[in-house]
């Protein structure tokens, strides 16, 4: 299974952090975000990753990160242009993920958990989507499954004003090769973003989509708040 690391975007909600460098190289705690993605790929056993960056500080990526050998990995790049969404980074994926199934992950999120077992069994299943999901205090920040009586997923609403559930849709994705159709099809939203959370539903459409829950620590790191717990925690983990 290939890896697609999302790494766009301008990182309004940290400015003035972003003003000169890019979001997923700022500092957790003793690395740069993006090396938590990569590590988090590493361990459950992806190789071969493509970064998308955007199109200002790229360079950066490619300096800090090579070739990956560094990180036992092979890496290659895809640049997008302009703050298109989630959906519109992974479309310039398509050729390198070669009609197999990928991981796809947010340069932001911080995992403690080892997704091993979960991409074995995706590679086994090879067909629909997986998502993980996390227990949150703030599910309105985030994308929020909704589950009928019988605990199945009927749709995922894109930061709800009332969120239908306490989960957050967190930023790891499973996908089989018909996700490259799903985003060929769609529109962007309202805020005139490609939604990862719109290829999502598709899939909940077509009744392809499985769950799970993220057991370990868990968060995004794209806010003043979210970049403070998370490098809290990053102290804690190394130093524990
Ligand atoms: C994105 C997704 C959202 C998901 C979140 C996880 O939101 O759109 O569905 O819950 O990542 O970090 P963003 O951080 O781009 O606002």
């Amino acid at each position: 299974m290939k890896g697609i690391i999302l790494a766009g975007g301008y990182g309004t909600r940290l400015r003035p952090l972003t003003l000169v460098t890019n979001k997923h190289l700022l500092p957790v705690y003793a690395k740069p975000m993006i090396f938590y993605p990569i590590e988090t790929f590493r361990t459950m056993g992806i190789t071969e990753a493509m970064v998308v960056t955007g199109e200002e500080f790229s360079g950066h990526f490619v300096e800090l990160l090579k070739d990956g050998k560094d990180f036992g990995m092979r890496f290659e790049y895809a640049v997008q242009k302009g703050a298109g969404g989630i959906a519109d980074a992974l479309r310039l994926a398509e050729d390198f993920a070669d009609n197999g199934t990928i991981s796809v992950i947010l340069g932001d999120n911080i995992f403690e958990d080892d997704f091993t077992e979960a991409r074995i069994a995706f590679e086994k299943q090879s067909k629909g989507a997986g998502l993980f999901f996390k227990k949150v205090a703030d599910p309105e920040r985030f994308g929020v499954p909704h589950f009928d009586e019988d605990d199945r997923i009927i749709h995922i609403e894109e930061k709800p004003k009332i969120p239908k559930s306490s989960f957050a849709v967190t930023g790891l994705y499973f996908y089989d090769n018909h996700v490259f159709d799903i985003i060929k099809r769609q529109k962007p939203s309202q805020r005139g973003e490609m939604e990862i959370t719109d290829v999502n539903n598709a899939y909940i459409q077509e009744k392809s989509m499985t769950w799970s829950e993220v057991k370990g620590f868990w968060s995004d790191a794209g806010t003043f708040e979210s970049l403070y717990t998370a490098s809290t925690w990053a102290r804690s983990w190394v130093t524990k």
